[in-house]
């Protein structure tokens, strides 16, 4: 059977893509020079053409800076293109899988958000993931959306995960935003989660996160190092200098502090999420792996 991938070049994308074929799918993802979400007519013909059984939206404008700078490109993509998948998925019969963010909740009140949380999101990128959301459900009510977290483990596509670690082996100065918290999760347990919950009759919003008490980047970047040191990978575990985020003057973008969602849905369907330390801590190992 086809599965049609959009955003297979990107971080999440690419692991998907392989996790897909190593399931015995057949794999189109068309590059973004062969389908532009910029224009819907192009994202409704490739669907309409691919004769998928299932399509999986994992192609987004996903960095706050470039949706703050082009608000327009950010709405065409994040939620004007989804939207025209799962149109098209509605004429076709394919089952429309659409990722989605924890940036769509308002993060405000610290605590692990369900997907009853009242969406409120703080910058354009949420904004536009939400209005995706939305129209998405209103397109093909049938549509799964998957809200994921702090992507992370795919060493091709480093997150902050793989550059605190690339950075404390070139012994370099270590520092972590210490006030702003989610749940980090392993782009290789979204693809299987993807996998498992295709079969389903389950669609609307589900968290799909790592489950555990909510992280910060510190959090991540002491427990990463902590695993890499006692695996021989570092000498010992270097000190990582806690940042405020009210500091990281680089962010132009507004970032919503606490949005950590709990995975109990997701989990309740069987779909088993690891903690977000047992996901750190094989990220970890996959990225020494990968340095060698
Ligand atoms: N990364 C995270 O921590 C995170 C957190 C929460 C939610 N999410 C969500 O998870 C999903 C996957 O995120 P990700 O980080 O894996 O994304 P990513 O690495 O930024 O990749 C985005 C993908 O979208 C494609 N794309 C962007 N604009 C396009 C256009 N106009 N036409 C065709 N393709 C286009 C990119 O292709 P090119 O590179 O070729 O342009 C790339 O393949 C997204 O829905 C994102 O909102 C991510």
């Amino acid at each position: 059977m086809k599965m049609l991938i959009f955003g297979g070049s990107g971080r999440t994308g690419q692991v998907m893509k392989r996790a897909a074929a190593a399931a015995g799918w057949e794999v189109c993802a068309p590059a973004h020079a062969e389908c532009d979400l910029l224009r819907a007519e192009e994202v409704s013909r490739c669907v309409l053409e691919s004769g998928a059984a299932a399509v999986v939206n994992c192609a987004a404008i996903s960095g706050l800076e470039a949706c703050l700078d082009d608000a327009l490109s950010a709405h065409l993509v994040n939620a004007v293109a989804p939207a025209a998948m799962a149109l098209a998925c509605r004429h076709t019969g394919a089952r429309f899988v659409h990722l989605s963010t924890d940036y769509v909740l308002e993060g405000h009140r610290p605590g692990l958000k369900d997907e009853s949380t009242h969406c409120k999101p703080a910058n354009v990128y949420g904004s536009s993931k939400r209005e995706g959301e939305l129209q998405v459900a209103e397109a093909l009510r049938e549509s799964l959306v998957l809200r994921v977290s702090w992507v992370c483990g795919n060493p091709d596509k480093p997150a902050f995960t793989e550059s605190i670690l690339s950075k404390a082996l070139a012994g370099a100065p270590l520092d972590a935003i210490a006030d702003k918290y989610s749940m980090p999760t392993d782009a290789e347990d979204i693809a299987r989660a993807v996998l498992e919950l295709l079969p389903l009759s389950v669609s609307g919003v589900l968290h799909l996160c790592s489950g555990g008490e909510p992280l910060s980047w510190h959090d991540c970047a002491v427990i990463v190092l902590q695993h890499a040191a006692a695996l021989g990978a570092l000498p010992c575990v270097p000190d990582v200098q806690r940042k405020l985020l009210s500091q990281a003057t680089f962010f132009r973008e507004v970032r919503p502090r606490h949005t950590a969602m709990n995975n109990a849905r997701l989990t309740s369907l069987g779909v088993l999420m690891p903690s977000a330390t047992q996901a750190l801590q094989r990220i970890t190992e996959r990225y020494l792996r990968a340095a060698k």
